[in-house]
């Protein structure tokens, strides 16, 4: 059944322009951006990099500023943490105490989806002027750095991959998709903690304890460790082929290629070229046949998840695929829109492991569904481009600038006043 159109009454794009506007002024706790206020207090990774296309439609330099300050946290060998602790605040777990990184500034010791190669061609695109020049410039060498650390210590099996040794690095941190790998995390000797989340939102919409406790273990798996990433990712009992972050780093090689060659890196751009084939063939490893799609894959157990998860759809930003391929992937698409009244949720209703309300198990993030959307719309296929974006649009006009939305009734879910769906009205769906 064709899913009902929803007539919307709500603000103005006008207003929905300045609410936006507003949430990014608010959410700048001093040159870097929280996602939220009460729920993230700190500075997220890839949040930041969608944040920068927010702000370069009405302050470009706070735009660039985004990423600099983001960049503040690399670490010596290239990388890049999920969180820059740089002010204390009590009302979130794990704080820097827990994970121990050793860092100034204080960092956790995971990564995040590298999206931010792409974001900074797209700025430097929209404004090429000195200014930007200087700053893309300076910029290029550190994400360079970046791109060779995921290379060096995401990559194990030498395929152009992105290897996860916990589901908070993929960013989508509960998705069913990590379900059968974490259970090899023994959680039985985690110390005991008080988590934050629930506090701050329903428990419905969160992570459930028995997932929690083990996101902990795997943080003191990595802090045993020393954070040494070469022995993490030798020796974690949690290690998969995530399918969103492969996809969004594949991208992120070719722009960063783009910038590489224009600027005058050439040492660069061979390992780029080289990194772009090898994931090219590298992707088919997580093709799964049966379910005719890009599914994240166990590299320890060497079996498929089977997911089919929003990322599954990222093939198309990453522009990989065979003809059949591409074909199967539309299909899922248009299968999905059928039985979801909005596009594209993080996991389809009717799924075992559905359920609308909580995190990356059913709802619909903006950020996802930005990326899902222009791959679509470069690979000609207007027709789903247009309808996620206008999904999304009617989804915050619905619900507001929420952290994610139920696919089935557009309520809201997480936190409200979130950052990157801000940035993402700016940028795309207000537009
Ligand atoms: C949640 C999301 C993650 C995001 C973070 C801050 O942990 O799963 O993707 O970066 O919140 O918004």
């Amino acid at each position: 059944m064709e899913a009902e159109k929803i007539e919307l009454q709500g603000p103005t794009n006008k207003a929905l322009h300045e609410a936006a506007e507003k949430i990014l002024i608010e959410n700048d706790l001093g040159g870097y951006s929280v996602p939220n206020r009460d729920v993230y207090p700190f500075q997220w990774n890839w949040d930041s990099a969608f944040v920068a296309l927010g702000y370069a439609q009405f302050n470009l330099d706070r735009a660039w500023q985004e990423l600099e300050t983001l960049f503040k946290g690399q670490w010596d060998d290239g990388f890049l943490p999920q969180i820059i602790f740089w002010k204390d605040n009590a009302g979130y777990f794990p704080g820097p105490e827990i994970w121990q990184t050793n860092q100034q500034p204080r960092t956790s010791g995971i990564s995040q989806p590298p999206v931010v190669a792409t974001i900074l061609r797209q700025l430097w695109e929209q404004n090429q002027n000195a200014e930007a020049e200087e700053k893309v410039k300076q910029l290029i060498p550190q994400v360079f750095a970046l791109h060779r650390w995921f290379a060096s210590f995401r990559d194990p099996l030498k395929k152009g991959l992105v290897v996860t040794t916990h589901p908070w690095e993929t960013g989508r941190d509960n998705a069913p998709e990590w379900d059968e790998a974490a259970k090899r995390v023994d959680t039985s000797n985690v110390t005991p903690y008080v988590r934050q989340d629930t506090k701050h939102l329903d428990k419905k919409m969160r992570p459930h304890k028995e997932d929690y406790d083990r996101f902990i273990a795997m943080v003191e798996f990595g802090r045993d460790a020393g954070w040494d990433h070469k022995k993490i990712i030798e020796e974690s009992p949690f290690r998969v082929a995530d399918v969103g972050m492969t996809m969004m780093l594949l991208r992120a090689n070719r722009d960063l290629l783009v910038l590489a060659e224009q600027f005058g890196f050439e040492g660069e751009a061979e390992f780029l070229k080289n990194q772009i084939s090898l994931s090219e063939t590298g992707v088919d490893y997580l093709w799964n046949e049966e379910k005719q799609a890009f599914c994240s894959r166990d590299v320890i157990s060497g079996e498929s998840t089977g997911i089919i998860s929003s990322a599954s759809f990222l093939n198309f930003y990453a522009d990989v695929g065979s003809a059949e391929q591409r074909a199967a992937t539309e299909a899922h698409i248009d299968r999905i829109a059928k039985v979801s009244q909005f596009l594209m949720p993080s996991l389809a209703p009717g799924e075992e492991q559905f359920d609308a309300m909580r995190y990356w198990r059913g709802p619909i993030w903006a950020v996802v569904n930005y990326m899902i959307a222009t791959g679509c719309a470069e690979q000609g296929l207007e027709k789903w481009a247009d309808k996620i974006r206008n999904d999304t649009a009617a989804l915050i006009k619905i619900a507001g600038f929420s952290e994610a939305f139920n696919p089935e009734s557009g309520e809201g879910t997480g936190g409200t006043d979130f950052s990157w769906t801000a940035a993402m009205w700016l940028h795309w769906a207000g537009k």
